[in-house]
Formats: structure tokens, C-alpha cells, sequence
């Protein structure tokens, strides 16, 4: 009788493991060759409103009710198919919860995850969400960046920011150029305050409760220092930024707008806030920021800094600690893309903040990829 038991020799094992290795690495490259989908198909999904259409209806929906809330609204119905495959692949990701239907793909059911809850446009009392990141995946998935991205090569070649060898001028005169882009790309960057922001005032409560002027530098239209004067009105605040910007700034009580240049003058305060600011420059402007930052401030006086601080060791068990170091890197690209900036490690940050003359720092970790980085002369 034949024996039931095979034996593989080791030749055959490491065959097959190999085997194994380079599907896997095959199936890697293809993730990221099509990569552009994801970004894309959630791009589509919220141009057709489905994250607010699913929220309004407070639960899930099937296809067909969302298809006819799409018809509502755009008088021509979807069709169903393309939508039934955006869908499946946006739900592939747990960007939507789905309960598929097997027998009739019409009666799937589709709802929101904690990732498409952040692309609701509408509270339940009918405003504007003031965390919804929806001008911010516009913006990163406009035709600006990928016209950017085909030059990354010439940039790691030659130095400078990809868009300005696409566009022939940098990301700042381009929007001082496009009203349109201009009013995009400070929409994003306010959707992003508000969301740090809320973390700032509590982290740094100690801090503001000492302040008494604070400039905010390259403070867009002012969307981060409105949150800090409404929680500390004590603070006198000035928003400081290029002309076109400071041009379409709303008023805000408490804070008074200054255009400038901030590599020739600051205006002094005994606080200079700057977010999302050293990280659009490299090593040498960044020094000549913090220069014009220390003549603004008294001898007391501080920088407070929120910035991305890259995490320097891989982590893989860690899920968070990962997805953190990838935001950190992606975002890292996304400044040689733009600006020809970057984002630092902590010991990237103490480079710059000592050669400008300030001789300590303190770091304040936020729940998200920025932190806090205080800056003193003394
Ligand atoms: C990444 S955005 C950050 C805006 C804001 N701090 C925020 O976090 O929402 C960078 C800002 O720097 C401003 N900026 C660029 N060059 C500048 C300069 N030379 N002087 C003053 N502001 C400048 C831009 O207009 C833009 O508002």
C-alpha cells in the first residue's frame, strides 16, 4: 500500500518560498502602480456627494437609494454599474462599511467608516462641518500635483521644487496668479487648522495663558489664530502674510492683518506662531525665517512652532507609530513636490532653531503628525 505521507525536500520548500516572495513583490508593485486609484475613486465619490448623502440618511443605504439621491440632485442617473464598482472598491479599502447583496448588486448596502465620516460636508443641523477634509483631498487630487509629480526626477536631479519646473514659477506666485487656486489651496490648509488646532489650544493652554501678542506667521487667512484669540481673548493677535492672501482674509474680531514679506520683517510680538510654515523651505531659508522671528520677540519672548516631526525609526508592530512615519515621509515628498520644503526629524529641527541663535526647546506631541516645538532665546 502507498504511504499517505510526502515528503518535501528542502530544494522544493525554498522553490516554492521564492515563489511566494515574488508574487507577493508582484502584487506589491501593482498596489503601487495603480495607487492613483484610490485617491481618484474617493475624489469621484465625494464630487457625487455619497459621503453626505449616506450621513443625511443616518445608517446605510443600498445602491439604489443612493443612486437616486445622486439623480436628485444631478437630474441624470448615475450609472449603476460604474457606481456598484467605485464602491466596492472604495468599501475594499474601509473607506465605506459594505453588506454586499449576493444576488442582486442593486440591494448592496453602503455606510460611512471613521475615514468617509471626515468627508461630510453638513452637520445634522444643516451647516458647514468644521472637520471635514474635503477642499483638502480636492486639492491634493487636482491636476496641480500630477503635473508636479512628472518632474520629481528633474528635482532629485537638480535641486528645486517640482511644480516650479512644471509651472515655470513656485506654488506662492502661481496662487498669487489664480485666484481660484489661491482660494483652494487656503480652503485645504484651514480645513487642516481647524483640526490641529483643536489639540493647540489644549496642549499649549499654558503657554497662551502667558501670552499677550502674538504675530502668526504666513498665517494664511487667519483660520488658526480666529481659534486662538475665541479660546484666549486676553492675546492680542496680528495674521501676517503675502499680499493676495492678507487680501482675501475675512475680519476677525481681536485680530488685526498685516501683509509682508516674512524674509525681509516681522512685526514683533512677545509670540511668533508659525504652522505649517519652516517645512515649505529648506535648511537655509528656514534659518533666515528664524532669524527675522528672534529680531521680532523680546529676550523672554518665544517661537512656537507646529510642524510635522518625522518619526525616525520604523516601526512595524506598532500600527499607529507606522502610519504616522508614512503620513510623515508622504508628506515629505509632498514638500519637494511643492515647495522644495521638507519635514524634519527632531534632530533636523534643533539644526536649524540653533543656528538661528536660539539656544533651547521644548516639544509638545499632538494626537496627530504635527507637534509643538517652543522655541526660546535663553
Ligand atoms: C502651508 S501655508 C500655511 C498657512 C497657515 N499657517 C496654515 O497652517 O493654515 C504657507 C503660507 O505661507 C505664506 N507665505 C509664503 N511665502 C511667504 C512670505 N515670503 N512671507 C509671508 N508669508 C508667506 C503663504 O501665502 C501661505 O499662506
Amino acid at each position: 500500500m502507498a504511504s499517505a505521507i510526502s515528503i518535501r525536500q528542502p530544494a522544493q520548500i525554498y522553490e516554492q518560498e521564492a515563489q511566494h516572495e515574488t508574487l507577493l513583490s508582484k502584487l506589491k508593485l501593482y498596489e503601487i502602480m495603480l495607487g492613483s486609484a484610490k485617491p481618484m475613486a474617493l475624489r469621484a465619490a465625494v464630487l457625487l456627494n455619497i459621503p453626505d448623502i449616506i450621513a443625511q440618511a443616518s445608517g446605510s443605504l443600498t445602491l439604489e437609494e443612493i443612486a437616486a439621491h445622486i439623480s436628485a440632485s444631478t437630474e441624470s442617473p448615475p450609472h449603476i454599474e460604474y457606481l456598484f464598482r467605485l464602491l466596492r472598491f472604495l468599501a475594499s479599502h474601509k473607506i465605506f462599511s459594505e453588506i454586499p447583496h449576493q444576488e442582486d448588486f442593486k440591494q448592496s448596502r453602503y455606510g460611512l467608516t471613521g475615514l468617509s465620516r471626515l468627508l461630510v460636508k453638513e452637520t445634522s443641523e444643516g451647516g458647514v462641518s468644521m472637520l471635514n477634509y474635503v477642499p483638502f483631498l480636492l486639492g491634493a487630487t487636482s491636476n496641480l500635483p500630477f503635473q508636479g509629480w512628472l518632474h520629481l526626477h528633474e528635482s532629485v536631479l537638480e535641486g528645486g521644487s517640482a511644480f516650479d519646473k512644471a509651472f515655470g514659477m513656485s506654488a506662492w506666485d502661481y496662487a498669487a496668479n489664480n485666484p481660484e487656486l489661491n482660494k483652494t489651496f487656503n480652503e485645504g490648509m484651514s480645513c487642516d487648522t481647524r483640526a490641529v488646532m483643536a489639540s493647540v489650544v489644549k496642549v499649549y493652554e499654558e503657554g497662551f495663558k502667558k501670552i499677550t501678542s502674538l504675530v502668526d506667521v504666513a498665517g494664511g487667512v487667519g483660520s488658526a489664530l480666529s481659534i486662538i484669540v475665541e479660546n484666549y481673548k486676553h492675546i492680542r493677535g496680528i495674521n501676517f502674510d503675502l499680499p493676495h492672501v492678507i487680501a482675501t482674509a475675512p475680519s476677525i474680531p481681536g485680530v488685526e492683518h498685516v501683509s509682508g514679506n516674512m524674509f525681509e520683517h516681522i512685526p514683533s510680538a512677545d509670540t511668533i506662531f508659525m504652522k505649517w510654515i519652516l517645512h515649505d523651505w529648506d535648511d537655509d531659508d528656514c534659518v533666515r525665517i528664524l532669524k527675522r522671528c528672534y529680531e521680532a520677540i523680546p529676550n523672554n519672548g518665544k517661537v512656537v512652532i507646529v510642524d510635522a516631526l518625522v518619526v525616525e525609526t520604523e516601526n512595524d508592530e506598532d500600527e499607529q507609530e507606522k502610519c504616522l512615519r508614512d503620513v510623515g515621509l508622504a508628506l515629505d515628498m509632498t514638500m519637494m513636490l511643492f515647495t522644495g520644503g521638507k519635514e524634519r526629524t527632531k534632530m533636523e529641527f534643533k539644526k536649524i532653531i540653533m543656528k538661528a541663535g536660539f539656544k533651547s526647546y521644548t516639544i509638545f506631541k499632538l494626537p496627530f503628525v504635527q507637534a509643538i516645538i517652543e522655541v526660546s532665546k535663553y
